[in-house]
């Protein structure tokens, strides 16, 4: 029973680009944080949040720092790659239409790395930083699974990332605090993939 009910949820599952203005309730951010939160995680520390923003403002900036920077990017892209980039780039920044984005943020633990001082070699220090990756990656499967399980919709996305400097300024980020997502949710629009 709990297998079907699980394989249903997920092949329902679609990403969603386009939502309803309408707000989440305080009640589903609360129910979406608290199955987030029951995401395993590596190396036996837990150095990763999930920020909630709600604020049509920020989101509005956030949106345009993105279209922003892709915009610069372009240019360095050769001419007959422009087009193509062009629409890729504009997927970037889709979030922009959803009432709530779940931003799961995350901290390196470089435990190997301090452990091995010199030692240390090139793929431990990646082992350790896409161990905080994947652990995200945890995280923002169960924002979906939770969107989907409450007749919202959502998201992965990560192009934004892009410009993640800027976001992380807009969104007053500590230094050393990485964004790992950003996960647009809200009630879907008719036609909500784009
Ligand atoms: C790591 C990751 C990053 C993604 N980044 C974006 C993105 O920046 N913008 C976007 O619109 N979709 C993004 N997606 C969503 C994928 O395009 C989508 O999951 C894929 O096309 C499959 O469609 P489905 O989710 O409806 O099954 C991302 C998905 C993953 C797993």
């Amino acid at each position: 029973m709990n297998y079907e009910a699980l394989y249903s949820l997920s092949k329902e599952r679609h990403s969603c680009r386009d939502f309803e203005p309408t707000p989440l309730t305080e009640e589903q951010i609360r129910q979406l944080l608290q199955l987030a939160r029951t995401a395993p995680f590596a190396s036996g520390r837990k150095n990763w949040d999930i920020h909630v923003v709600t604020d049509r403002g920020i989101i509005d900036r956030m949106a345009a720092a993105v279209d922003q920077e892709s915009d610069v990017l372009r240019e360095k892209v050769a001419p007959e790659y422009a087009g193509m980039f062009g629409g890729y780039a504009r997927y970037f920044s889709l979030f922009k239409k959803a009432p709530a984005l779940f931003i799961p943020v995350f901290r390196v633990s470089p435990t190997l790395k301090i452990l091995l001082g010199d030692h240390c070699t090139p793929e431990i220090t990646t082992m350790e930083r896409d161990n905080m990756v994947k652990s995200i990656s945890c995280v923002a499967m169960l924002i979906l699974l939770g969107a989907q399980s409450l007749g919202l919709g959502a998201c992965y996305m990560t192009g934004g990332l892009v410009a993640e400097k800027k976001l992380k300024e807009i969104l007053q980020m500590p230094s050393g605090q990485e964004i790992g997502a950003i996960i647009p949710v809200g009630n879907p629009a008719k036609k909500c993939s784009a």
